[in-house]
Parts: structure tokens; C-alpha cells; sequence
């Protein structure tokens, strides 16, 4: 028996539930060299602004316990740059392109999501409302009806799937979770980097230029799927996990706590080909647990 590792999300089939995570692969070129983007059921771009960011000075990342903080300050190419060379390079490949948009109001996620709208090759949108997003005086991933303005805004104008990617740096995602949903969204992806600081105790400054940065990996799954969890439980569209994934064991988790698909981020610092085991070894965790299909773990936690 081989189990059917395929699943769908608002429509669309991916070949396996295993994506990689924003900001952590570039455009896909630097893993394109090490293996075939096809075998991944999706890959998820570097986030991209309306004009091209050259993000802060150097260092912006630093190794933490089991973690790493980045503050990257959004670096990217520009949304015309993205669209003639990245989008290109992308469309090759047999595998879903989901395009991370971000931006400092809404109207500029309107403007990035018209010039995609007639790239059919962005099969989705996935919408970064992390980052330093100021409009009408409120971070977009903070406040639930602002959230919901955001993407019902995109939702006029982009014409196939867009998820929505939360903060986890909120009082109650489950909040901003309903506020997506009201706006139309067609699924949630969760995880971002939770709001961290590293110090150099030789120089008495933060490790960062930026001061504070981002956390992620293995440090932050316990948080991700708690949130994962709740979140499962307070809307109805699909949910795709985020956060410290390294191995297969760590899809089940997200998966039975609810998550249709996941996505790979840090781990790619340590092992590019990480994607590609965790495939492997997911098919034979349901081989052993005989499961036809990976879609039967998706929200089958048996809570106390
Ligand atoms: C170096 C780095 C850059 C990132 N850049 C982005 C980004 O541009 N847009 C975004 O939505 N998330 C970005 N993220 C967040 C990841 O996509 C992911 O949500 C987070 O790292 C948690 O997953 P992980 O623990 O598997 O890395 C970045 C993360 C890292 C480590």
C-alpha cells in the first residue's frame, strides 16, 4: 500500500502537505541546487514588498538555544523584479508557488496582489501581517477588524486562494484568526517569529543591529501548536503549521492538532534537504500506522 500523501486547501492539490517556510529559502534558486523543488508540495517565496528593501546592516541573524533570531528587515527584490525573474525561475518546477506579500498599509498589499493577480503561476498569496505593518495606527497582525479589512481588500483583487499569516506576538490569535476568516481569507498559516532578544555580554549591545528580532526553530513548536491548536478550534478554514519543524514526527503533532499542511523554515539553515526526508519518513510512519492517507491525522488529537 502506498498512502496518499496529496491534500487539498481552498481547491487546490498539493502533492504532499510539506512547504517551506518564507524568508527561509530565497526564491527557491539556492535549494533548486541541491534538489528538485517538484518533490515539495509547495514553496513559499521570500516576502515582497512594492519596491525592492535592502533590509537592515549586518547582524541580523544570531544563533540562540535551540533557535536562531533574524531581523532581517524584509530584503527583497521588489515586486516587478519578483515577477520577471523570481516568478520565472519558480514556474519550471511541478510544485505549488505560494507568493508571501507584505507591506506597510493595506493598500500596499492591494497594489503587490493586483500586479500577481494575472501571474496564474502565484497560485496563492500568503499575506505577512508580522511585520512592522503601521496603518490607522495599528499593527495589521493585531487588530482583528484591521486584519479583516486587509484581506477582504486582497480578496477583491486577487483572484485564486489567499491565506493568511499570523503573529504569534498577540493577546488571543484566536481573535485575529476570526478576523481573517471574516474577510474571506481561505486558510491561516501559523507560525511567524515570536519577538526575541540575544546580548553580547563583551560589548554590552544586542546581538542585532535591529535590537530585537525574530525567534524560530525547535525553541518555538510548543508555542506553534498550542496556537495551532486553538486556532483549530475557532474557525473553519484550513490551517497550514509553522514553527521549529525538523522531522516527520514533528508534521504528525501539527497535523493531529489540526494543520492540513506545514511549513519548513529554519530547519533549511541546517539541512536544505530536510523536506525531502521528512517526506520519506512520513509515508512510512502511515505505512506502519496503517493510514491510507496523511489527511486522516488532520485534527485527530485525542485531548484530555
Ligand atoms: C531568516 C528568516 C527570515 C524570515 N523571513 C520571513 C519573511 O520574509 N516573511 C515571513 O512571512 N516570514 C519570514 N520568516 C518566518 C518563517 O517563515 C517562519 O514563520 C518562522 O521562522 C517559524 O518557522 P521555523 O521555526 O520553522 O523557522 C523568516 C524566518 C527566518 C528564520
Amino acid at each position: 500500500m502506498t498512502p496518499d500523501l496529496t491534500i487539498e486547501i481552498a481547491g487546490i492539490k498539493f502533492r504532499n502537505p510539506i512547504l517551506t517556510a518564507s524568508g527561509t529559502c530565497g526564491y527557491g534558486e539556492e535549494l533548486a541546487d541541491i534538489y528538485d523543488l517538484s518533490v515539495l508540495g509547495g514553496i513559499v517565496t521570500k516576502s515582497i514588498t512594492v519596491k525592492p528593501r535592502e533590509g537592515h546592516p549586518p547582524p541580523r541573524t544570531a544563533e540562540t538555544a535551540s533557535g536562531m533570531l533574524n531581523a532581517i528587515g524584509l530584503a527583497n527584490v521588489g515586486v516587478d523584479k519578483f515577477i520577471e525573474e523570481k516568478l520565472k525561475f519558480l514556474e519550471k518546477y511541478d510544485t505549488k508557488v505560494i507568493v508571501n506579500v507584505a507591506g506597510a498599509r493595506v493598500q500596499e498589499y492591494v497594489d503587490i496582489c493586483v500586479r500577481l493577480a494575472d501571474c496564474p503561476r502565484a497560485d496563492m498569496v500568503e499575506l505577512n501581517f508580522s511585520c512592522p505593518n503601521v496603518d490607522e495606527g495599528m499593527e495589521i497582525a493585531r487588530d482583528p477588524s484591521l486584519a479583516e479589512k486587509a484581506v477582504a481588500s486582497v480578496k477583491r483583487v486577487f483572484p485564486r486562494p489567499v491565506i493568511a499569516k499570523l503573529s504569534p506576538n498577540v493577546t488571543d490569535v484566536a481573535l485575529i484568526a476570526r478576523g481573517c476568516e471574516a474577510g474571506g481569507a481561505d486558510a491561516l498559516s501559523l507560525i511567524n517569529t515570536l519577538v526575541g532578544m540575544a546580548v553580547d555580554i563583551e560589548s554590552f549591545r544586542p546581538r542585532l543591529t535591529n535590537n530585537t528580532g525574530g525567534l524560530s526553530g525547535p525553541a518555538i513548536k510548543p508555542v506553534a501548536l498550542a496556537m495551532v491548536n486553538k486556532v483549530y478550534k475557532a474557525v473553519k478554514i484550513p490551517l497550514i503549521g509553522i514553527g521549529g519543524i525538523t522531522s516527520y514526527q514533528d508534521v504528525v503533532e501539527f497535523m493531529l492538532c489540526g494543520a492540513s499542511a506545514v511549513q519548513v523554515g529554519t530547519a533549511l539553515f541546517v539541512e536544505p534537504n530536510a523536506p525531502v526526508k521528512i517526506i520519506k519518513d512520513l509515508k512510512k510512519f502511515l505505512i506502519k500506522r496503517r493510514l491510507s492517507k496523511v489527511t486522516d491525522l488532520i485534527g485527530q488529537l485525542r485531548e484530555y
